[in-house]
């Protein structure tokens, strides 16, 4: 089996069109990365795919689009202006900021969990293990500090007395303040989910490994509000939907694992993760969180407005539960694609780079190749009747072989070949990108026969 490292990922990336650094031409910006033409292409399909499963096939969730920047009591009511933070401290000698639970699992090799340990614990650890600074190997901590992950920007004309605004570091609270107007104008009945897709933004302190942890992503949330007595069921029913998804797009089941969470906070009733093997080890993937009826108090305590619910039916009033299911969409973009690739020997001894995505999330799902220049009226013909219905690439340049191999690349799965029969019976050969077998079929059949085959169920 192929060993894929994040290395050939982020070459096979960037060479390929899928995703650039961002801002390169000025040197970088450091953990951004720009998606090109095909990993836009890819990244809007598990965007669309999770869309269609959570939002379109259920009738009790509602999809919103909330506003990045949001009035900044939505954050003093999450918690997040107080206590979000995780536990940092600085290394005196090199000034290098690290976080004390991740220099300990680093250090036990993953052995020792951090998660639950209290800020004193965590000192204790590192000074009885000696644990010293990974950057310069000093030994000089300054103590455990919170460090606010949120970046702040300012509204108003005037520097002097512009008001702090913070770019939204998860998407959910966008859910959570439009729960009564979604309840009342969709005329929802408890239990009933509200979800979006957006980009979030975190100063993370270790931000790193290609898109795995980076300052700006794409989340895809999910909050359900349930009564408090069917909450519990109504989590579980998430964890294996959320399990189910990530295979359905592609991921391995020995590559998947569940991972309840040993701390809580203090109003959450139960927290889980859905684990990845990526090439850095097992690491999250999503998270799946119980979290009580707190989201919906505090925000009624911040901003005076009831969150209280009328059930129709018992006439008892009460404010949900929430369960909140949440992914991000750059995150499974990248176990995707660690997933998917494969170094294949050929029978000419030659190695082959091939992309195994999931028809339906892969990039392209049609590449049109006319044999020679002189096809190319024809094959534009056919271009054209098959990208009325799919995202299709034409490529005329280079040897049949060579372009065989870029669509391999970049996982297209189905190649279309243009030749001088076509032009005499309106057939094409068409070629699977896994078993590379050929067949003929006629022009008329081939929307059916790519349509079949690239449908997400
Ligand atoms: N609203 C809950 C929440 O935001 P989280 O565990 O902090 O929970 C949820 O984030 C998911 O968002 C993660 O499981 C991961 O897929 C993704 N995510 C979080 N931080 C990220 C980062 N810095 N870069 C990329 N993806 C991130």
């Amino acid at each position: 089996m192929t060993k894929v490292t994040m290395d050939k990922i982020v070459n096979l990336c960037k060479t390929r069109g899928l995703i650039y650094p961002g801002s390169e031409i000025y040197g970088g910006f450091a953990n951004t990365w720009d998606f090109g033409p095909v990993g836009v292409e890819l990244k809007n399909n598990v965007k669309r795919a999770w869309w269609k499963r959570f939002v379109q096939e259920d009738p009790n969730t509602y999809g919103v689009d909330a506003s990045i920047l949001m009035n900044p009591k939505t954050w003093e009511a999450s918690g997040h202006v107080a206590s979000f933070g995780d536990p940092k401290m600085d290394c005196k000698k090199c000034k290098q900021r690290f976080r004390a639970d991740t220099l300990i699992e680093n250090h036990s090799k993953g052995k020792v969990s951090a998660e639950a340990m209290t800020n004193e614990e965590l000192t204790a650890y590192i000074n009885e293990n000696h644990i010293s600074c990974p950057h310069c190997g000093g030994f000089d901590w300054t103590p455990i500090r919170k460090f606010n992950p949120m970046f702040t920007t300012s509204r108003g004309t005037l520097e002097e007395g512009a008001d702090v605004v913070y770019l939204r570091p998860e998407t959910c609270q966008g859910e959570y303040v439009n729960f009564l107007n979604v309840q009342r104008t969709a005329r929802a009945k408890v239990p009933f989910a509200i979800a979006q897709i957006g980009k979030s933004f975190r100063n993370e302190i270790t931000p790193g490994n290609f898109l795995f942890r980076t300052i700006e992503f794409e989340q895809m949330e999910l909050q359900m509000f349930c009564k408090a007595d069917s909450s519990m069921n109504i989590y579980d029913d998430y964890k294996s939907r959320a399990l189910q998804f990530v295979k359905d797009v592609g991921l391995q089941a020995d590559h998947l694992r569940f991972h309840d969470h040993d701390k809580l906070a203090h109003y959450a009733k139960a927290a889980c993760d859905i684990q990845y093997l990526f090439p850095i080890g097992w690491q999250e993937l999503n998270g799946i969180h119980h979290r009580g009826d707190w989201d919906l108090s505090r925000h009624g305590e911040f901003s005076g407005k009831s969150m209280l619910y009328l059930d129709p039916y018992t006439n008892e009033k009460y404010i949900p539960n929430v369960i909140e299911y949440s992914i991000g969409a750059d995150r499974l973009t990248l176990a995707l694609l660690c997933e998917a690739y494969d170094e294949e020997t050929l029978e000419n001894g030659e190695t082959r780079v091939v992309m195994h995505f999931n028809p339906a999330i892969a990039p392209y799902k049609v590449a049109i190749l006319p044999l020679q220049k002189n096809l190319s009226d024809k094959a534009k013909e056919v271009f054209a009747l098959l990208s009325k219905e799919f995202m299709c690439d034409y490529d005329e340049a280079g040897s049949i072989g060579k372009r065989y191999r870029r669509q391999d690349e970049i996982g297209t799965p189905f190649c279309v070949t243009i030749d001088f029969d076509t032009l005499e019976d309106d057939t094409v050969t068409i070629r699977d990108r896994d078993s590379m077998k050929q067949e003929r079929i006629k022009i008329a059949n081939l929307v059916s026969y790519v349509e079949k085959k690239v449908k997400f169920n």
